[in-house]
């Protein structure tokens, strides 16, 4: 803001240069004021509940103006005419300020004109868990009275969207209850698990919460819910573990949270870059990986879902589906998008024992490998691959067959096959790239050629 008068042109004649250079420091001056954030807990629980609103927009994307909710909101910087996000933290053990609000508001704020409200309730969201978890309840009233007013100013409540993480999701979802289900959007990132995998659908996040609900599990076996609770459900990575989280528990916190804030860290990651964060329904993820589910031709009638700001997540439909479980694989880090290849051998001669083959795809910078089984007396192993530069831009394809070599028995030096790959999701003529050759493969040795496939 201060540099502002900078960027004008130089014709600007030097008195309104100064003029508006004043008026610029006067403004921060102010702002520095009113900025508020997150209250501390300090291991004390308060009776209090302390809810408060902060809002963040596009021209102070880093200063959080506190609502006074009881003077009405027209006396801030809230924008009615705009869409709003509302963001909802969970449960804060140490009853400090959620690490990721800043990249997540900032994130929102970058990429679209709308209003974030982040919701401070860590008074009450803080001490043993079964607490936080009872104040669920008065917090989602708290949170409801608070859209009331919204929608009393003009608001309409299609364009309010509910981000909530871990419990904050189940907060969302009570929330778009007590509005009916006609709210926007909710978005859960890894909704808790803990006391709410058997709740009733009115308890916890559930596709009636909003006209559209979708939630991204990261850790599905500990802090996570397993069961779907939106119209869409991502399970990244099978939405248990995820790549690049520690797997021992001498990691220590880090091995614990790892996981669950993943869906965080994945959410920011996809508003912040391009690449899209495509996923496939599919009934099991052991199913997606071996190639079982290569489109999204149903239930989406051909649009997949992306995870993001896209409208409906990017799905074509008036009449969504419930609880459809979408699966993606992700690499270990940011911004953690892999375009999936489906990739496939076939065998000249079935064999009777079970056939393995690395299959890596190099580009210029990346590396990316996944491994084909072909089961005994079959003639074909698929399996999937996610690789980080789109298959275009995949320069070679490397092969190696591993042969299982027990001392008594050895396996066969090579094997004669040939090799096709194609890119989710398949087109309707389900058209494969296929080295044009029946490639013969020497056991333990890379053997490499060039993909044919071409940029569009
Ligand atoms: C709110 O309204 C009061 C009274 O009109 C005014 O003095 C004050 O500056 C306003 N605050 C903001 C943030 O606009
Ligand atoms: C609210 O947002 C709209 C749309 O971007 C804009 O035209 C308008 O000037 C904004 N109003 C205020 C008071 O900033
Ligand atoms: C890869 O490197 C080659 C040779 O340096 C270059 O011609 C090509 O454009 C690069 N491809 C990509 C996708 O960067
Ligand atoms: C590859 O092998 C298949 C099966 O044995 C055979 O039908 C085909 O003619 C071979 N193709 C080439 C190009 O050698």
């Amino acid at each position: 803001m201060v540099d502002d008068p900078k960027r004008k042109p130089l014709i600007v004649p030097a008195v309104l240069l100064l003029l508006s250079s004043f008026q610029a420091g006067d403004t921060d001056r102010l702002s520095e004021h009113h900025c508020t954030d997150f209250q501390t807990a300090n291991f004390l629980r308060g009776s209090k509940l302390k809810v408060q609103f902060l809002l963040f927009t596009s021209s102070r994307p880093s200063c959080g103006e506190l609502i006074l909710v009881g003077d009405g909101i027209k006396n801030c910087s809230f924008n009615s005419s705009l869409e709003t996000k509302i963001i909802i933290h969970g449960f804060r053990a140490l009853g400090t300020k959620p690490s990721w609000i800043e990249g997540l508001v900032r994130a929102i704020l970058d990429t679209s004109q709308v209003n974030v409200i982040a919701v401070d309730w860590v008074y009450g969201s803080t001490g043993a868990y079964p607490s936080a978890v009872e104040n669920v309840t008065p917090v989602a009233l708290s949170i409801s009275e608070f859209i009331s007013k919204l929608l009393a100013l003009g608001v309409s409540g299609t364009s309010i969207h509910i981000i909530g993480v871990s419990l904050g999701a189940h907060v969302g979802g009570l929330v778009g209850h007590f509005h009916g289900g006609q709210l926007g959007r909710i978005t859960g990132l890894d909704p808790a698990g803990p006391k709410y995998t058997r709740a009733s659908p009115e308890e916890r996040l559930d596709p009636g919460d909003a006209l559209f609900v979708e939630a991204i599990h990261t850790d599905a076996d500990n802090f996570g819910i397993r069961i779907p609770v939106g119209h869409i459900d991502y399970f990244v990575n099978g939405g248990r573990d995820q790549p690049g989280c520690p797997r021992f528990i001498s990691a220590g916190y880090k091995y614990l949270i790892c996981d669950h804030m993943r869906a965080v860290h994945l959410y920011v990651s996809a508003l912040k870059h391009s690449c899209p964060i495509m996923a496939f329904p599919c009934s099991s993820y052991h199913d997606f990986l071996n190639g079982r589910c290569l489109d999204c031709v149903d239930p989406f009638l051909l649009s997949c879902p992306r995870i993001g700001l896209l409208e409906q997540a990017g799905i074509n439909m008036k009449k969504l589906p419930k609880e459809a479980k979408v699966y993606l694989m992700t690499s270990p880090s940011a911004p953690f998008c892999v375009h999936h290849s489906l990739v496939e051998f076939h065998l000249q001669k079935k064999r009777n024992k079970v056939t393995s083959i690395e299959i890596t795809f190099y580009s210029n910078s990346t590396k990316d490998t996944a491994k084909i089984t072909i089961p005994k007396h079959q003639e074909m192993g698929k399996r999937l691959l996610a690789h980080r530069v789109p298959l275009c831009q995949v320069n070679s394809v490397t092969l190696k067959y591993l042969p299982k070599n027990q001392f008594w028995r050895k396996d066969e030096s090579s094997i004669v096959g040939k090799f096709c790959a194609a890119s989710l999701p398949l087109d309707s003529t389900l058209t494969m790239s296929c080295l044009p050759w029946n490639l013969t493969l020497l056991s333990n040795t890379d053997i490499s050629y060039e993909l044919p496939a071409a940029c569009a």
